[in-house]
């Protein structure tokens, strides 16, 4: 039996490190170039070539390496009775409420302008103000309900949208209740997992039902976003303002408007990086009830894309 890691976008040694510290009397194969595919029974996953799994005639288990699985699922190759898991890890969800905290709270105690004082050496005292914040997260699975719990025990209101409805300790809507939502907020943080539902879902004619002027923060899939229709409604002041990490291409295009624009903050898709650590743990005690038959942590509904 072999493990694989399929991950040619993102550096693999550390991962490499770690599987082989944890597990080293399983074999493990980085990338495709092996002498004996059909030994590999594990492939982890992260943008996969598409048909590149179907080289592994005895694969019995996918594991992405990252929380979103649109990148394991656009390839329509891969047979439908093999699981798909995915990693749901307690640090990620730590360093994904930090990063919409960092995106939030620089928003509501006006860093930005604090900042551009500071470079004219300008003392502002009383010129800005602590802005008031009513946050709404757009999507409370595991990741967006833990930043938005987090946001509420700090006392900013908060306000949740999910497909279902949740039980939550902050007012939240569900299904059709998505206008009453968007209602009630000037803080958008979008969380949901990329589908064909969520395509595009962060365009011009949502941000023209906005209430208030919203700061929007995506920490989704660059596809869940128009970007010409960010710009647009940043320049209309549908929005106040974008903190991104992720974009429709990646790495984002040197052309982009968005680099350029005033309003709006870039990082490149860091909001939260798995672990290979607990990956690594999560994969193999995955794979290992999956040898015993018993229910798999965390597997995917291919359905619903997550
Ligand atoms: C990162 O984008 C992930 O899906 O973990």
């Amino acid at each position: 039996m072999r493990f694989a890691i399929i991950a040619p976008p993102v550096p693999t040694k550390e991962w490499k490190q770690n599987f082989e510290k944890i597990a080293p009397h399983i074999p493990l194969v980085i990338g495709l170039d092996t002498k004996y595919p059909e030994e590999v029974e594990c492939a982890m996953v992260w943008c996969q070539p598409k048909g590149s799994l179907t080289a592994f005639k005895n694969l019995k288990l996918i594991f992405s390496m990252g929380a979103g699985v649109d990148h394991v699922l656009k390839d329509d190759t891969i047979p439908g009775h093999i699981p798909i898991c995915r990693v749901v890890d307690p640090q990620m969800a730590f360093s994904m409420t930090n990063y919409i905290l960092m995106a939030l709270l620089n928003h509501h105690r006006s860093w930005y302008e604090f900042q551009a004082s500071q470079n004219k050496k300008h003392w502002s005292q009383f010129e800005f103000t602590e802005r008031p914040v009513k946050v709404g997260v757009l999507g409370i699975g595991y990741l967006g309900m833990h930043a938005a719990n987090e946001i509420h025990h700090l006392g900013f209101p908060v306000f949740g949208y999910s497909n279902s409805p949740k039980k939550t300790d902050f007012p939240s809507y569900a299904g059709n209740e998505f206008i009453e939502f968007i209602k009630q907020i000037n803080v958008l943080v979008c969380s949901v997992p990329y589908t064909p539902k969520t395509h595009g879902l962060l365009n011009y004619e949502l941000f023209e039902k906005l209430k208030e002027p919203t700061y929007l923060i995506n920490v989704s899939r660059g596809n869940v976003q128009v970007e010409k229709d960010i710009v647009k409604a940043l320049d209309k002041g549908l929005l106040s303002g974008a903190f991104l990490d992720v974009f429709e291409k990646e790495p984002l295009p040197k052309t982009s408007p968005l680099w350029d624009h005033p309003k709006v903050k870039i990082t490149p898709h860091v909001a939260s990086l798995t672990y290979p650590k607990e990956s690594t743990r999560q994969v193999l005690n995955c794979f290992s009830r999956l040898e015993k038959g018993l229910s798999l942590p965390n597997q995917v509904d291919r359905t619903k894309m997550y």
